[in-house]
């Protein structure tokens, strides 16, 4: 499916994450082997995608072996490294021969820089005669290439500081080092399934901006509570705009908020929940806020060719009023908006209908044959709406 998606010609990695040393899926009795790893598929967006190498410290069997020596003076670990030039060095490669500390051998650095490696200190020559040595410290090498196979990050600890209950959560390193890899600072980093925030969190933790999706609610209000916490960020729609703080959009609403927004917004909002596309003047709109293209009046259902003109132009107006209650007038209007587009069925969302209001609905039907369903918020956040729209 990956292939599909992001095309086979860009896979790039399969990483194997080790979140486990041992699983209790595999007891005693059971017909398989412990489930000990993930699989995490790096795909690169095109040819030019950026990649980070990592760098792993040395562990502490190659430490062992390939840095015996210990500088007495500082502690510091160092291994003694080659200063003869390759295979002994060969005149026709130019590498420089010349005498030094009694020896006389094609080397990897010019006399000039032999002399100021040596007055650093870096240079050994164990006893007299013998061919010096270079000395390589433990903390100056950038440690091992990260592999495929990571098994140096473990699982988000039942009792650790990091855990937050969220029964999917990833390990915040195991994150930052996706994001290490593959994007660099200010870049955008988009988890659309992100669960209680994990790569939100490290993509602010490494000056990177983010986008989070997730259709668990509850998701969404663990991830922003993190975000607050542990990352000091505040949720302010202003601090946002300017490239600071965070937004948490499009969570289930309550009757209690829709009633205190703004009417735009409401009106937005209610136009958006029926499937519609809210008018883009807020001023003006001659009682129509939104409209509504039914799929039944898609050309090719209707059967018609001659195309887009008459697609758009079939559409159910939307009128919204955030009112306690919609009374009479208010169908009124509505009443005369659809006559004046002449359309055969309308939509109107308040928080309540009176009873002259819903009289009126039925004789404007009996009138004029046409349509005016009436749609309660507290219907729309039930989602009744769904049959009333089929
Ligand atoms: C494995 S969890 C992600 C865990 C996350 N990496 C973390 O550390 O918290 C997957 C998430 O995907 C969400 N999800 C599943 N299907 C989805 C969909 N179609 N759209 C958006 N989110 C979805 C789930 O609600 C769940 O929170």
């Amino acid at each position: 499916m990956l292939d599909q998606i992001f095309g086979e010609e860009n896979f790039v990695n399969e990483i194997i994450w080790k979140r486990q040393s041992s699983h209790n899926d595999a007891k005693q009795g059971s017909k398989h082997m412990g489930r000990v790893h993930d699989s995490i598929f790096l795909y690169g967006g095109g040819k030019d995608y950026f990649f980070q190498h990592l760098y792993r410290p040395y562990d502490q069997s190659y430490v062992d072996n390939f840095y015996r020596h210990v500088e007495p003076e500082t502690g510091r670990r160092y291994q003694l490294g080659d200063l003869t030039a390759p295979g002994g060095g060969a005149p026709s490669k130019g590498n420089p021969y010349y005498e030094f500390l009694g020896i006389k051998k094609y080397s990897r650095y010019s006399e000039e820089n032999m002399q100021k490696l040596w007055t650093r200190g870096r240079v050994v020559q164990t006893k007299a005669g013998s061919v010096p040595r270079l000395k390589r410290y433990l903390d100056e090498g950038k440690g091992v290439p990260l592999g495929s196979v990571w098994d140096d990050i473990g699982p988000v600890q039942g009792m650790g500081d990091e855990h937050l209950g969220y029964p999917t959560q990833k390990p915040l390193k195991l994150l930052e080092r996706i994001i290490e890899i593959s994007s660099q600072p200010n870049d955008i980093v988009l988890d659309a399934f992100c669960g209680c925030g994990t790569a939100l969190v490290a993509a602010q933790n490494l000056g990177r901006q983010w986008i989070g999706i997730d259709q668990s609610p509850t998701a969404c209000r663990v991830m922003a509570k993190r975000l607050r916490d542990i990352c000091r960020l505040q949720e302010d729609e202003k601090l946002w705009q300017i490239g600071r703080g965070f937004i948490v959009r499009d969570l289930p609403w309550t009757e209690e908020k829709l009633r205190k927004i703004p009417p735009f917004e409401f009106e937005n909002w209610a136009v958006i929940a029926l499937g519609g596309i809210p008018n883009k003047a807020q001023v003006g709109d001659m009682g129509i806020d939104g409209r509504i293209y039914p799929t039944s009046a898609m050309p090719a259902k209707s059967g018609k060719k001659a195309g887009e003109l008459d697609f758009m132009d079939a559409w159910y107006p939307v009128q919204v009023k955030q009112k306690d209650k919609a009374g009479r007038p208010d169908i009124d209007m509505f009443e005369a908006a659809m006559m004046r587009e002449d359309r055969a069925k309308g939509f109107f969302v308040s928080f309540e209908f009176s009873s002259d209001a819903l009289r009126e609905i039925d004789a404007f039907f009996r009138r004029e044959h046409r349509v005016i369903i009436p749609l309660t918020v507290r219907e729309i956040l039930d989602e009744v709406i769904a049959q009333k729209l089929a």
